[in-house]
């Protein structure tokens, strides 16, 4: 089954955002054991601040001569909370960056086996801002946030443990403002997970807009858009900042209710605690014990406040990735794969129809197509008549229907990913090049590749020449989807990508649009003679790319409507002939026109049939 947005959270293989968090804490147990430890030894040595605080003031009264050594022991214990509050934090920080390091690898593989379906329906920017800011959050709630959740219980039970055999009654008192603490956390906490929840979802239509103007920064510069995109990312910004600020004001609104729990506290001990110092129920120094001890557990209460609010944030992060994790990549081995190993090309098209995922118009019907093991098959058609998806369903980059497409006899859902991957080279129409060297862009399916090798599919897609021209040849870094390349150059270079590879099958997308006339000939001449054994997909608007192919067919609305070879659709007049016959005719005038444009034959290649032809305007026939 194919991705769909009702997978997004609530699938029954979805995993509680906790359940989650929880496996890969498991994975660290020595360190949480470690992390309890020095926790503990932290809540002891708080507690002994103030019963040294104590034991000074006492010896002031009976014994001068302690006054010394209990100063002595304060400085020890503060000492001794200082460092086990510094490895505790190191710990536990720890923890949380290695988790963070993790969730963030699985999250980039989860991506990798999402299918293109996934892709079509998420927006780059709020993948990428899942993959920072929302592990970050994450990162946050397992370091601060778990520290101080665990800390903070222990330190309260260690003060009760302090406190309660001095005077009962004034422990009670004195931390019956506590629950209160509950009360309010509890209120705020409520909104303050869907305030998060709204403030990263924002957070991620931000970056979609940054991304989208980083990429298509041309397109906005060339229609003079700035000012509009401006007040696109302005009226996104400001929505963010809105939602910002309703987190930051329950955040501060909570802190400051929160810091008015101790203050509650101590002021009860003041008044109480005096009253019973005065009937000598108390001793003074036990009173400085108790107004230590609250005026300790001010910073770690507040604290907790805070730290509501980045579990909040934390939980809130973890649904969002979750919405990803949860999708289960719908292509990938299944269980009845087939046991093969090397595909020989053979693809059987049988009924096939295809739509896309919230389309309702079929982009494919009924498609009935045998394509024999290395033979070529040309594949012309309208815009928009379904040759990108038709070749697109070979490579299984789109989910089908068991059976309607078959590799050597096998069912093409049942065949091993991988084995399919890596057997088909597939130039895609918008080629796409990564930001590294030319060489590592062309290496990138064989990254042990020699430099020779690099150099021949370089040469075999008529760009090496170009290549060596630039300043720092094959190790020219290319810019972000390849702009410092031309169209032809980067659709070349893309087509040297491929041909590194021996696929079984090779599929070219439109590739050979953005070359002349010429380079056209010589990269088919060079595949043609290499190409036995080797099943090749041709998609052209141009006649003279498919026109040796094996058979041909024409694509019309999603439907076969003309198939044949060259000489057959020629005769039979339809759409083939129509466009053959505009083809010709504007190459004629061409050559008419004194062939002023004829294009500068590449090295070495065939000459080409009709010189003169470059770059022709190709529309399609009415
Ligand atoms: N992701 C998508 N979701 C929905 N419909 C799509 C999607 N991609 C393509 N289509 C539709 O499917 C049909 C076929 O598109 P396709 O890209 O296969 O055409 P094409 O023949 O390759 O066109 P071109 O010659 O312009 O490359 C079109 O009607 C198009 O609008
Ligand atoms: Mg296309």
């Amino acid at each position: 089954m194919l991705w769909s947005p009702a997978m997004d959270g609530g699938s029954a293989a979805s995993q509680k955002p906790l359940a989650r968090l929880l496996a890969y804490m498991r994975l660290a147990p020595g360190a949480y054991v470690l992390g309890g430890i020095l926790t503990l030894l932290y809540a002891a040595f708080f507690q002994l601040i103030p019963l040294s605080i104590r034991a000074i003031v006492a010896a002031f009264e009976n014994a001068p001569d302690a006054v010394g050594r209990g100063i002595l022991w304060l400085v020890a214990a503060s000492l001794c909370l200082a460092l086990a509050r510094l490895f505790s934090r190191i710990v536990m920080f720890n923890i949380g960056r290695q988790i963070e390091f993790r969730i963030r690898n699985d999250y980039f593989a989860h991506l990798q086996s999402l299918p293109q379906s996934f892709y079509l329906a998420h927006r780059t920017g709020d993948l990428m801002s899942r993959a920072v800011n929302d592990i970050n959050s994450i990162r946050m709630f397992l370091g601060m946030g778990l520290l101080n959740l665990l800390q903070t219980p222990v330190l309260f039970a260690g003060a009760l443990i302090v406190l309660l055999p001095v005077d009962a009654t004034l422990t009670f008192w004195a931390l019956a403002p506590f629950p209160l603490f509950v009360l309010i956390t509890r209120h705020y906490s409520r909104y303050m997970f869907q305030a998060n929840l709204a403030g990263q979802e924002q957070l991620g239509k931000v970056s979609t807009v940054v991304q989208e103007n980083a990429s298509g920064a041309l397109v906005v510069k060339a229609y003079d858009l700035s000012n509009l995109e401006r007040e696109r990312f302005e009226d996104q910004n400001q929505e963010l900042f809105r939602r910002m600020m309703r987190v930051g004001v329950m955040q501060t609104t909570m802190f400051a209710s929160v810091s008015l729990v101790p203050s509650l506290s101590a002021a009860v001990v003041l008044w109480l605690g005096g009253q019973r110092v005065q009937t000598g129920q108390l001793g003074a120094e036990d009173l400085w014990l108790f107004w230590g001890l609250i005026g300790m557990l001010t910073f770690p209460t507040m604290m907790l406040g805070f730290v509501v609010s980045i579990t909040q944030r934390g939980l809130a992060a973890l649904e969002r990735l979750g919405a990803v994790l949860d999708i289960v990549p719908s292509i990938r081995d299944r269980e009845d794969v087939a046991d093969v190993s090397d595909i020989g090309g053979r693809v059987e098209f049988r009924n096939l129809t295809f739509t896309y995922p919230g389309s309702y118009v079929p982009a494919l019907k009924g498609i009935d197509l045998a394509v024999e093991a290395g033979s070529t098959v040309g594949i012309v058609g309208p815009v928009g008549s379904g040759k990108t998806t038709l070749v697109s369903l070979v490579p299984r980059l789109l989910e089908v229907d068991d059976d309607s497409i078959l590799i050597d006899g096998v069912d093409l859902n049942r065949m091993p990913v991988h084995l399919l991957r890596s057997s088909i080279a597939m130039v895609p129409q918008d080629s796409f090049l990564f930001s590294i060297s030319v060489a590592e862009n062309i290496r990138y399916g064989v990254p042990d590749a020699a430099l020779e090798e690099v150099r021949r599919a370089a040469a075999r897609a008529q760009v090496e020449r170009e290549i060596d021209e630039f300043e720092d040849g094959f190790d020219t870094v290319v810019g972000e989807r390849g702009v410092t390349l031309s169209g032809g150059q980067r659709q070349r270079v893309a087509l040297a990508r491929a041909m590194i590879l021996r696929p079984s099958i090779l599929i070219l997308d439109d590739s050979l649009s953005s070359v002349d006339h010429g380079t056209e000939e010589a990269i088919l001449g060079d595949l043609e003679g290499r190409r036995r054994g080797r099943t090749c997909f041709i998609v052209a608007h141009r006649i003279s790319a498919v026109r040796h192919a094996d058979q041909i067919v024409v694509l019309e609305n999603g439907r076969i409507t003309e198939r044949g070879t060259h000489r057959e659709l020629v005769e039979l007049g339809g759409f083939y002939a129509r466009l053959h016959h505009r083809q010709e005719l504007l190459s004629e005038l061409a050559i008419g026109d004194g062939g002023a444009a004829v294009p500068e034959p590449a090295s070495g290649v065939r000459a080409p049939a009709a010189s003169g032809q470059q770059r022709l305007p190709l529309g399609e026939p009415s």
